[in-house]
């Protein structure tokens, strides 16, 4: 959005339903009438309802339920973390889009999508992403080497749990990276990498919530074992606002995980995950075991230990409990 029309939906807004002169909002903006009626036009194309009248003036009636950049912007708490922000009705896949921008963008850049056509879950698995959900891509950039990338996954899942809490749910963190509600999933997390040994060019943090998605909109298994925000808490949630606080709550973390020693996060995690104490089955591409999960290691394996007393640190696989 141009920064005038930005100018323009913020003196709006502050006029807490008040009417504002097409004088006024062009003073205040520095442009003529007409380019005020121009843009108010091209704001009610976008979705936001404006009441006019010639003598008057104009009033914001209500602001269209899209993630539009500035409205995000507007009331964002954090500094790094979703100063430069990508914005799609559609796309293929938001972790896609990062990808392609993630070399010459700023890290904590993010790109967001109304509705993913082919959105992606771990292990090559469909993420089915219809409007109303929340997805979306995090660029981040940490002086890491590539075996402490996956301590990212565990910095965003403690992170958007805690976002969730404040909604008043009770979600948790089932390892590795999806957080359920009732034992419902309501978030994906899927990282990718790009690295050499020694160094992380970019990470991508891919977060996908089932926030005001229809839940007719899932197909097969899905319905079953998902859940929305919308359902959990009884009504649609505020997307935007749920944003703001996300992206804070992913800085604080990222904050802590660049100057203080993990074991901080991994106590928050642990604390915020219903996965150790329970037993589980693991499938990884080379063998499916039972056992019970004892702990998670530094790098967010999780510690599991078979009837016989045997370990077994599991980096990645599914989780499912027994
Ligand atoms: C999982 O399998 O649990 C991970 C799901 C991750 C989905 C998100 S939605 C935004 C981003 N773009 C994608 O294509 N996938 C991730």
């Amino acid at each position: 959005m141009s920064s005038k029309k930005s100018e323009i939906i913020k003196i709006l807004k502050d006029s807490d339903g008040k009417t504002v002169s097409g004088e006024e909002l062009g003073n205040l903006v520095g442009i003529s009438r007409t380019m005020v009626w121009k843009y108010i036009r091209s704001l009610v194309d976008e979705g936001y309802e404006i009441a006019s009248s010639t003598k008057r003036g104009y009033v914001l009636k209500s602001v269209p339920d899209l993630l539009y950049p500035d409205e995000i912007r507007m009331g964002l708490r954090s500094g790094l973390i979703g100063q430069q922000i990508h914005y799609f009705d559609e796309l293929i896949s938001t972790n896609t889009t990062a990808k392609e921008l993630a070399n010459s963008a700023d890290e904590g850049t993010i790109v967001v999508a109304e509705v993913q056509k082919e959105g992606r879950g771990r292990l090559g698995r469909e993420w089915i992403s219809p409007r109303g959900g929340i997805w979306m891509s995090v660029i981040l950039k940490p002086t890491i080497s590539l075996v402490h990338a996956s301590r990212l996954t565990l910095v965003a899942g403690v992170a958007i749990t805690k976002a969730m809490r404040k909604l008043g749910v009770d979600a948790c963190i089932k390892w590795p990276n999806d957080i359920l509600i009732g034992g419902k999933k309501v978030c994906g997390i899927l990282t990718e990498v790009n690295a050499e040994i020694e160094r992380v060019n970019y990470i991508v943090v891919g977060i996908g919530i089932n926030a005001n998605v229809n839940m007719n909109d899932f197909t097969g298994n899905v319905k079953n074992i998902a859940t929305t925000l919308w359902s959990e808490i009884g009504k649609p949630i505020d997307r935007v606002s749920f944003i703001q606080d996300m992206l804070f709550e992913i800085e604080q973390e990222y904050i802590k995980f660049r100057t203080q020693p993990f074991t901080g996060i991994l106590d928050e995690w642990i604390s915020l995950s219903d996965t150790i104490g329970h037993q589980v089955t693991i499938t990884t591409p080379h063998k499916i075991f039972e056992g019970k999960a004892v702990g998670i290691t530094g790098d967010g394996a999780l510690v599991v230990e078979d009837p016989g007393g045997r370990r077994e640190n599991v980096m990645a696989g599914l989780c499912i409990y027994v």
